[in-house]
């Protein structure tokens, strides 16, 4: 049966509220300062906007496309483009399951960090309150033997609202959701940048940003970095914007809304290399060390420099309030996103109703977030399953899916021609030079570096053992999970069987 009644963004601003959200997250805030500044500084600009105009871009033009095409999900989606590609869908399905249950204890953690900004809980060492005091992490990876009520208490929160706004459904929730959100974070993320600049020692830290180090362009490893950045931060290769993509109306400006999405998330990954860095350069100057000492990306960043940026503040428990407050809004939007492409593909598969989706699988990945992250081994598995996840899942993925969709069915320049129906910028050969033959080698150039380093020495020191099971295996998995429901699923006969027909009249308008 063709999918006639599929939910619908109710407007395109709608649309592109939720993607931008999507797109803007932990990435924006905690990961694009640190690889801006250790990669060249102002000279980085020029190798990230060459990576979003070359990939970026290009890429959301084309997981629009196919998702607004095949209006499905990725599994359906992929079917529909080509049934031995469904395997391509239930892998992006896989890593978005994977994705979910570790991003939302990230987003446990920054809750709690509100409360403990109050009088500055963490004391005077907030390395060791996060990893003895908060998270009891244990010494080294092993068993798990301590479960920590304290980050299994917010995280429970954390998926109650998770899966209440999915429950809500595409425009009464996620949409909603992401109106409000949006507008909220621009507002206290801008205060919180104000108050830095305002910050002695502010202009040593935006030096050290932007003062352009020319000698790294040339560098592999500089470039390498600029597209692993574009790929996270603008949510490509997880099947999120094509499951975003597969709620809008028939007639959709696709690359204008690409062009749009890309450049807000740019923009706020700008606005946050400002305010991280002057916060930086004022605790460099507060401890009269250069701010390559302070500088940190990730947890380091936000949970041990950013407490003790705050610490030594005046009016520093308002500014933990932001911050903190900055990362859970951003964060809850992409984890949102990230949690709707398993629902909506299992939706798509079964023909379940939404309430069902979001009760069966979506309560599946919550389970598994609570049961195995809130326990002294959380922040090992954390690190490891998401540098694994990342490397040789989300980009492998995206890879694969330029392979096979440019070479192997030839079908770019169909997905060109419907791109182009509805949409204000048309895409042309320069957009499929930039998927079938740019992106692909700098993809595949990517691989065999971080594959290089993977095996020149173990990630991190950890063992072996635990790098095979909480990083290959994980990696691994996710692509037999992927092979094998395709094949379970080869039989059975759904809505994703049809090739979907036009929206009925009433929703053509709309999102155009
Ligand atoms: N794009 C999301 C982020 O930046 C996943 O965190």
């Amino acid at each position: 049966m063709p999918d006639q009644r599929r939910e619908q963004w109710t407007s395109r601003g709608g649309f592109l509220f939720a993607a931008i959200g999507s797109a803007i997250g932990l990435g924006n805030i905690w990961r694009f300062p640190y690889v801006a500044y250790d990669n060249g500084g102002g000279a980085f600009l020029i190798p990230y906007l060459v990576a979003l105009l070359t990939a970026g871009i290009p890429l959301l033009i084309l997981e629009y496309t196919i998702g607004h095409r095949f209006r499905g999900a990725p599994p359906a989606a992929f079917r529909r483009l080509s049934r031995p590609t469904e395997a391509i869908g239930w892998w992006q399905v896989a890593i978005c399951f994977v994705v979910a249950v570790y991003y939302a204890v990230i987003m446990a953690w920054a809750v709690r960090y509100i409360g403990f900004s109050f009088g500055e809980q963490w004391g005077n060492d907030p390395e060791k309150f996060l990893s003895a005091k908060f998270l009891q992490a244990a010494d080294a990876p092993g068993g798990i033997s301590t479960y920590v009520a304290g980050v299994a208490w917010p995280l429970v929160a954390v998926w109650v609202v998770t899966l209440g706004v999915l429950a809500l459904g595409i425009a009464g929730g996620i949409e909603r959701v992401n109106k409000i959100f949006i507008p909220l974070l621009v507002v206290l993320f801008g205060i919180l940048v104000v108050r830095a600049l305002f910050l002695d020692g502010a202009a040593t830290g935006l030096d050290a940003l932007f003062s352009p180090d020319w000698s790294k362009i040339t560098e592999g490893s500089v470039w390498v970095a600029a597209y692993g950045q574009i790929f996270f931060s603008l949510s490509i290769g997880f099947g999120i914007m094509i499951t975003y993509a597969s709620y809008l109306p028939r007639r959709s400006d696709l690359s204008g809304s690409a062009l749009v999405a890309g450049f807000a998330n740019s923009s706020f990954e700008l606005l946050a290399g400002i305010g991280v860095f002057a916060a930086l350069g004022f605790m460099a100057s507060a401890s009269g060390v250069p701010v390559g000492e302070v500088a940190a990306s990730g947890i380091g960043l936000a949970f041990i420099a950013f407490p003790k940026i705050i610490s030594s503040m005046p009016g520093g428990d308002v500014f933990g309030v932001l911050f903190f407050g900055s990362l859970v809004i951003a964060g809850m939007t992409s984890l949102i996103s990230i949690v709707q492409v398993v629902v909506s593909a299992v939706q798509d598969r079964f023909g379940l109703g939404r309430r069902t989706s979001v009760l069966g699988v979506g309560g599946a990945v919550a389970a598994v977030s609570i049961a195995l992250f809130p326990t002294d081994q959380g922040l090992y598995l954390l690190d490891v399953v998401d540098h694994f996840i990342n490397q040789y899942g989300i980009v492998l993925a995206a890879l694969v899916v330029l392979i096979v969709v440019g070479w192997v069915l030839r079908r770019l320049p169909a997905m060109q021609e419907h791109a182009n129906t509805a949409s204000a910028v048309r895409v042309g050969t320069w957009w499929r030079v930039c998927l079938g033959v740019i992106t692909p080698l700098m993809l595949g150039w990517m691989m065999w570096d971080s594959l290089r380093g993977e095996f020149a020495e173990n990630y991190e020191g950890y063992p072996t053992w635990f790098l095979n099971a909480a990083g290959w295996g994980v990696a691994g998995g996710v692509i037999v999970v992927g092979v094998v429901l395709a094949l379970l699923l080869r039989r059975r006969a759904t809505t994703a069987e049809a090739e979907p027909a036009s929206a009925p009249e009433a929703v053509q308008k709309g999102a155009s």
